[in-house]
């Protein structure tokens, strides 16, 4: 096996270790390359950058695979259980009964908000973005939990965890209940993770919501596929705002100002539009299709494409086939699915998206499902955070209990002018 790499600069050669993940995937460590070289290397989107090891989730992107601690995302679809699956990436196992319930019972005594967190939501306008006022009430939330600022054993951190993933709900569905106008819904402590978040969102004080068990797998399955996806763009800046040892709420507020992105989680809401707008008759499917081929047009085929899956991202694959299945047995007939179908159909005939890999990803077919359910468009990406927080808490604390883990600090190099004098106001 070879565990050495050779650099070659100009006369000198320089010899790097070579290190190797439980599934093969090699990397070249190059931890004192600028010490010996005098040189750096420049990798813009960091497409060929290990930023840590770690031991979560298991990505092969070439042949379509996805595991937590070892377990292929597959084996979740039956009796989906998005809290199990928590546990799981925080706690690298998966939780014993005893452990599932302590935990189920940490997150029902913990579901409810500060009373005076209530007021905070009233400070912010209706229009406001729900991602916005989630990262805001996130970072608010620590205030109320400044034991939570430091860490101080696994036991310490469990609770935090419990609590974060716990109360993300109750914000999220205040900040929706705020954005319409209604009043705010307690968390019912008789009530399951999902469903007391569907009750929280629509529920009325004079009329309880039921959760069809239909809903209440489909979105746990939403939820858990999100979980955790090892180094994308929110949860690289969580280890990367966690690396300078802010606190675990500070680094997942910052994790969900990263997600709102449309590149990234904020894709199922563009999704959406993307849909709506053809189905309003503005654009046909094959005029999208041709626009997001043309580099002039600054449009993308939304909810395709993939930095790491070059073949077809399973995620997707598993919310087709529940959007497939959920729209039928809700009765919901909806015109998006035939108009996702469609572009799907033509995208994957194309030699253009064919070329570079490109295929549906997991924000192609979740909105559709969450559409199914009732939730509103701008709450899309805030689903998506309630899923991946636990990824988000799991890395931190991982790279909060690596030894000697450095702040994350990369460099650049300067293309701006040289050294230049100051010319006083009165002379330029
Ligand atoms: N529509 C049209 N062209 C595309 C698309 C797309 N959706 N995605 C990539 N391309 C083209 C791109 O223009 C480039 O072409 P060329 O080689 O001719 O310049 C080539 O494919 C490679 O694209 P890239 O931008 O270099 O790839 P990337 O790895 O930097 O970006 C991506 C990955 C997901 C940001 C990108 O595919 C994209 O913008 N997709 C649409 C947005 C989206 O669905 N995002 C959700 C990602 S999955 C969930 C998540 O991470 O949150």
């Amino acid at each position: 096996m070879i565990n050495e790499a050779t650099l070659v600069i100009g006369e000198q050669s320089f010899q790097f270790p070579i290190c190797e993940g439980t599934e093969g995937e090699r990397a070249i460590d190059i931890q004192d390359l600028r010490a010996r070289t005098g040189y750096i290397t420049l990798d813009p989107g960091y497409g060929n950058t290990g930023s840590c090891q770690s031991a979560i989730t298991f990505i092969d992107g070439e042949k379509g695979i996805l595991r937590y601690r070892g377990i292929p995302i597959e084996q979740f679809e039956q009796n989906p259980n998005f809290v199990e699956v928590a546990w799981l990436l925080i706690f690298g196992h998966l939780p014993s009964e005893q452990e599932y319930r302590a935990f189920s019972a940490d997150l029902t005594a913990s579901a409810n908000l500060d009373e005076s967190m209530k007021h905070h939501f009233e400070g912010f306008p209706r229009s406001a973005p729900p991602m916005a006022i989630l990262s805001a009430m996130i970072n608010a939330l620590s205030c109320f939990h400044p034991e939570c600022f430091e860490l101080e054993d696994e036991e310490h951190f469990r609770v935090a965890a419990a609590g974060l993933i716990s109360k993300v709900r109750t914000i999220a569905a205040y900040a929706y209940r705020h954005s319409i106008g209604q009043p705010y819904i307690y968390p019912d402590p008789a009530l399951r993770y999902v469903p007391n978040f569907l009750h929280m969102l629509f529920s009325q004080p004079y009329a309880e919501h039921f959760c069809e068990p239909v809903v209440r797998d489909a979105i746990n399955l939403v939820l858990l596929l999100h979980a955790d996806h090892e180094q994308n763009c929110s949860t690289s800046t969580v280890r990367m705002v966690g690396s300078s040892q802010a606190n675990l709420f500070a680094a997942c507020a910052a994790g969900v100002c990263a997600l709102w992105g449309p590149l990234h989680g904020g894709a199922n809401v563009a999704v959406l539009e993307m849909l709506d707008r053809i189905h309003r008759g503005h654009i046909s499917p094959e005029e999208y299709v041709r626009m997001a081929k043309d580099k002039d047009s600054k449009v993308r085929l939304m909810g395709f494409g993939h930095r790491v899956y070059k073949n077809f991202d399973p995620r997707a694959r598993m919310l087709a086939t529940v959007a497939e299945r959920l729209l039928p047995t809700l009765g919901f007939n909806d015109p998006l699915l035939d108009i996702a179908r469609r572009l799907e159909e033509i995208a994957l005939e194309d030699p253009y998206f064919v070329e570079r890999k490109l295929y549906p990803n997991v924000d192609f077919y979740s909105g559709i499902i969450m559409r199914a359910v009732g939730i509103p468009t701008n709450m899309f990406t805030v689903l998506f955070s309630i899923g991946r927080l636990p990824g988000w808490i799991a890395h931190w604390w991982e790279q909060s209990c690596t030894t000697g883990s450095k702040i994350a600090r990369p460099r650049q190099i300067y293309t701006g002018a040289g050294i230049t004098d100051h010319v006083p106001r009165d002379g330029r």
